[in-house]
């Protein structure tokens, strides 16, 4: 039914319900938008807009070295702030942008020497990610914005030419010292695609990474044109990305034409935003996308590109263009043929209420629509909007940063693998204790957890014990596992050591360790400990066929990889190749490769390892060889587990 109204109505679309937020959360991603600070002062349709379809705000100018410091130590923070008030009003938020960049940074910051220079880098950061570090709104920052040129080669920026390219891990290790528990981005344009820039940019992260730099995340700013035609790699590219134990997130997406605008090109630009929010959807690790503004009228496009325009999903008079329902029901699609919810979970019990938090346990739901129970999301009832307090994957989750002394009245409801919410259950009430109110000092971060005992179901992890210095002392420790916008709860321990159970066979989890002390404040997250459960149960045999589908002078990318089940289902495969002497791999996806002398072995990854007889699943990589060379890889094998 939506279907046919959407493809009928192309010139005035239909407004299918439910928001572009809504339809998002439900898939645990976010939709953002940038966001200027003159019409969200002045203009009430422009508020309303930004603040019912948007889960996140990116400050398009606000937050920029010319705006936040114009002059040596002279901060200004109006419009940073007004943008990060309008997020807390609207239960959205905002991912700092930018704070090292070659652009929009004053004069004086550009002719300093070395030493001056790097101190200055150093001072802005700690002063602008400080201001925000305990506030809840702001969860991550474009640390350092378009350092690389077309070619892979750094941009000679006045920061190169002056610091070398030293400057990103110190820019990075500033704003980790500023705030430990903010996501840190690297971001750049023209990187969405697989390409000798997004190439140069994962080498850089996967070296950054080795050094224990702390490079949370890459931004692919996305300014697409359909006149260049689509990237249509990029969801390869983000996993690739996500392969290395990065977050993902398209921070700056918008798709103009060159005027003027024709139903054709409409089309065209709607079938754009399709595809990434499409390829977003794909990647696990990818947090959400970010539209760089919402509204025609108010675009940096027309500006900057001449002849070029009508880039965004509204148009000059605030009416959706098929743009806005292209992204509306990529949100929405889910699995077309799932729509029966999990049935209402049962009604939560608390227990060991603090101050700052609360356990809840409620009857599992169970879901008959075929894609399966994936989790629970959590709400706190409060008038027009709930706000979601947690999600967790078990019938039970422990909450956090809950405020003393204050009644809290809260329900569960069920999610499917195909987003569907079951309903409301009935509500738990509970008032938190009253705080002593004197600490509010963390404990100290845990040490970099170590994994052992991986089976194909658990795994136990063991790490440095934090310490507390605040009063309340040391209650424990939180577990979760690295994944897109929200980390999901693994579990809690009182010691410095857990085992986890109820893990999926062949799957690799990044797992991190916070501390929290027993007035609820939480330590930085630990560093990540990377682990793959072994394969789960019976062999049978596997056939694979690799498909060359690119080559140039010196590299290639191989995809698909078909793995095909025999006669009887698999649960998990190992393919090996031989890559030709002097050839290395330069990126994955789909697969986790480890590779020994010349003898790959790519090992199937959490969602192409469940086969069932004569069923496929896929994976692709690239490949580096010397400049001239023609051979390929050969000898590919498939076996089980
Ligand atoms: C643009 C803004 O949209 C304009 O208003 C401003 O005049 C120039 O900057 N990459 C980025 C963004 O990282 O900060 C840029 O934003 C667009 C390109």
């Amino acid at each position: 039914m939506a279907s046919a109204a959407a493809s009928v109505l192309i010139a005035t679309p239909a407004h299918a319900d439910g928001t572009l937020r809504g339809h998002a959360a439900e898939r645990g991603k976010f939709i953002g938008a940038a966001i200027a600070t003159g019409p969200l002062a002045n203009e009430t349709a422009y508020r309303n807009i930004a603040s019912t379809e948007f889960s996140q705000i990116t400050a398009e100018n606000a937050m920029k070295w010319e705006s936040t410091e114009p002059n040596d130590n002279q901060y200004t923070f109006t419009g940073a702030d007004q943008i990060v008030n309008f997020a807390t009003q609207n239960n959205q938020q905002v991912h700092g942008h930018t704070l090292v960049w070659h652009s929009q940074t004053p004069g004086w910051v550009q002719g300093l020497s070395a030493t001056n220079m790097r101190a200055a880098m150093n001072e802005h950061i700690a002063t602008v990610v400080g201001r925000y570090a305990n506030n809840a709104t702001v969860v991550s920052w474009d640390v350092v914005n378009e350092a690389f040129n077309e070619d892979g080669t750094f941009r000679q920026s006045f920061w190169f030419n002056t610091l070398g390219q030293s400057y990103i891990a110190d820019a990075f290790r500033a704003a980790r010292a500023a705030d430990p528990d903010a996501r840190l981005c690297i971001n750049d344009y023209n990187v969405e695609g697989i390409n000798a820039k997004s190439t140069a940019m994962f080498n850089l992260v996967q070296s950054l990474r080795s050094q224990n730099v702390p490079v949370d995340c890459v931004g692919f700013q996305s300014h697409l044109a359909i006149q260049f035609g689509f990237p249509n790699d990029i969801q390869q590219n983000l996993q690739r990305f996500a392969n290395l134990g990065v977050q993902v997130r398209i921070t700056e997406l918008d798709v103009r034409m060159q005027t003027p605008r024709t139903a054709a090109k409409d089309t065209t630009q709607a079938q754009y935003y399709t595809n990434v929010i499409n390829a977003c959807n794909a990647v696990t690790a990818c947090a959400g996308v970010t539209i760089w503004g919402f509204t025609d009228k108010y675009s940096w496009v027309p500006d900057t590109f001449s002849g070029e325009g009508f880039a965004l999903i509204y148009d000059n008079n605030y009416a959706i263009k098929p743009a806005y329902t292209a992204v509306h029901n990529a949100l929405d699609g889910g699995t077309p043929t799932d729509t029966t919810p999990p049935t209402t979970p049962g009604t939560p019990t608390a227990s060991n209420v603090t101050s700052t938090g609360a356990t809840l346990s409620w009857t599992a739901s169970t879901d008959s629509g075929g894609s399966g129970l994936a989790g629970y999301n959590v709400y706190r009832e409060q008038g027009a909007t709930d706000p979601q307090l947690g999600t967790s994957t078990t019938n039970s989750i422990t909450l956090t940063g809950l405020t003393a002394n204050t009644q809290y009245q809260v329900y569960v409801r069920a999610r499917d693998g195909a987003g569907n919410l079951s309903g409301n259950s009935a509500l738990v009430t509970f008032t938190t204790t009253t705080g002593g109110g004197t600490d509010t000092t963390p404990p100290t971060t845990p040490g970099t957890p170590t994994a052992t005992n991986v089976t194909s179901t658990g795994a136990t992890l063991t790490w440095t014990a934090s310490t507390d210095s605040g009063g309340s002392g040391l209650a424990g420790y939180n577990v979760y596992r690295e994944q897109g916008a929200t980390d999901p709860q693994l579990g809690t321990s009182t010691t410095n050591s857990i085992t986890l159970t109820g893990l999926t066979a062949n799957t690799q989890y990044q797992v991190y360790v916070r501390a929290r002390d027993g007035a609820g404040n939480l330590s930085g997250n630990s560093a990540l400990v990377t682990f793959t459960t072994t394969g789960g149960g019976t062999g049978g045999a596997c056939t694979v066929v690799a498909t060359t589908q690119n080559t140039w002078n010196n590299g290639y990318v191989i995809q698909p990889v078909t793995v095909t089940a025999g006669g009887a289902p698999i649960t998990s495969w190992t393919v090996t190749f031989t890559l030709p002497a002097g050839h290395t791999i330069s990126g994955s996806w789909n697969t986790v490769l480890t590779v020994s002398g010349q003898t790959v072995t790519a090992k199937n990854v959490g969602h192409n390892g469940n086969l069932p007889a004569g069923g496929s699943g896929n994976f692709g990589f690239q490949g580096a060889r010397p400049n001239g060379n023609t051979a390929l890889p050969t000898g590919y094998t498939c076996t089980t587990p």
